[in-house]
């Protein structure tokens, strides 16, 4: 590597989520400290009055009392300034409808990172596709503080908040019942047990008769998880 060439770092799945104090929105936080307990989605957008990044705070905000029956607080962040957070966000609130979406009041926090220290601190910025705006990144932070699931978007790509939703819901899942999910796992399906070297061979999973489980092969067994017994998980 160049001498002049700059090492950009990134939190990984598994790492303690870097920690930070950041002016926002809703006042001044120390992440994660003042959350620890609780599930996290820490999320960055390129930059206020665009409009892709706009239906995403419309709809996380129209969503978020879903996030707060699992849980989970919302933490916005931009490399914009707080006037202009202010600014973007009452815009939003008084001007614009869409998709049904209207008079919408965001009251989670929204960082403002002029310096784009937090940013860097998670690989937000990716030079590749934007050097002065963050990329759309979701952290998603369990609540003894460990980074679980981590997804970024280019700039033209709004999210996918069903997506967002079902990730949360998944590790959740996984976690009370000791449970992975398969491809395009939702709540009622059902789930793989036990993830592969967690307990017992392989050939001792295919034996229990304790638990109804379907096996297509040696490696690959899934049981019934009922719906009702993940939503059990809200609220708690
Ligand atoms: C948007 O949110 O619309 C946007 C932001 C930065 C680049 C491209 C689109």
């Amino acid at each position: 590597m160049e001498a002049t060439e700059k090492k950009f770092t990134m939190p990984r799945i598994g790492d303690k989520a870097p920690a930070f104090e950041a002016v926002t929105t809703q006042g001044k936080i120390n992440f994660p400290s003042d959350y620890s307990g609780k599930w996290k989605i820490l999320f960055s957008h390129p930059a206020d009055f665009t409009p892709v990044c706009t239906s995403e705070f419309m709809t996380f905000a129209s969503r978020k009392a879903e996030f707060d029956s699992l849980n989970c607080e919302l933490v916005g962040l931009s490399v914009d300034g707080l006037y202009s957070h202010i600014a973007w966000l009452r815009t939003i609130k008084e001007k614009i409808e869409y998709k049904g979406m209207k008079d919408v009041e965001v009251t989670f926090p929204l960082i403002e990172d002029i310096t784009m220290e937090v940013a860097n601190l998670y690989g937000m910025i990716q030079p590749g596709e934007a050097a002065t705006q963050a990329v759309r990144a979701v952290f998603f932070i369990d609540p003894q503080d460990i980074i679980r699931t981590i997804i970024y978007y280019p700039l033209s790509l709004g999210r996918n908040f069903d997506e967002i939703v079902r990730v949360l819901i998944a590790l959740q899942t996984a976690d009370a019942y000791s449970i992975a999910t398969p491809a395009d796992w939702e709540p009622g399906d059902d789930v793989i047990v036990p993830p592969a070297g967690s307990c017992g061979t392989a050939k001792e999973r295919m034996e229990n008769k304790e638990e109804e489980q379907t096996c297509y092969d040696w490696f690959f067994c899934t049981k019934k998880l009922a719906k009702e017994k993940v939503e059990e998980l809200k609220n708690n």
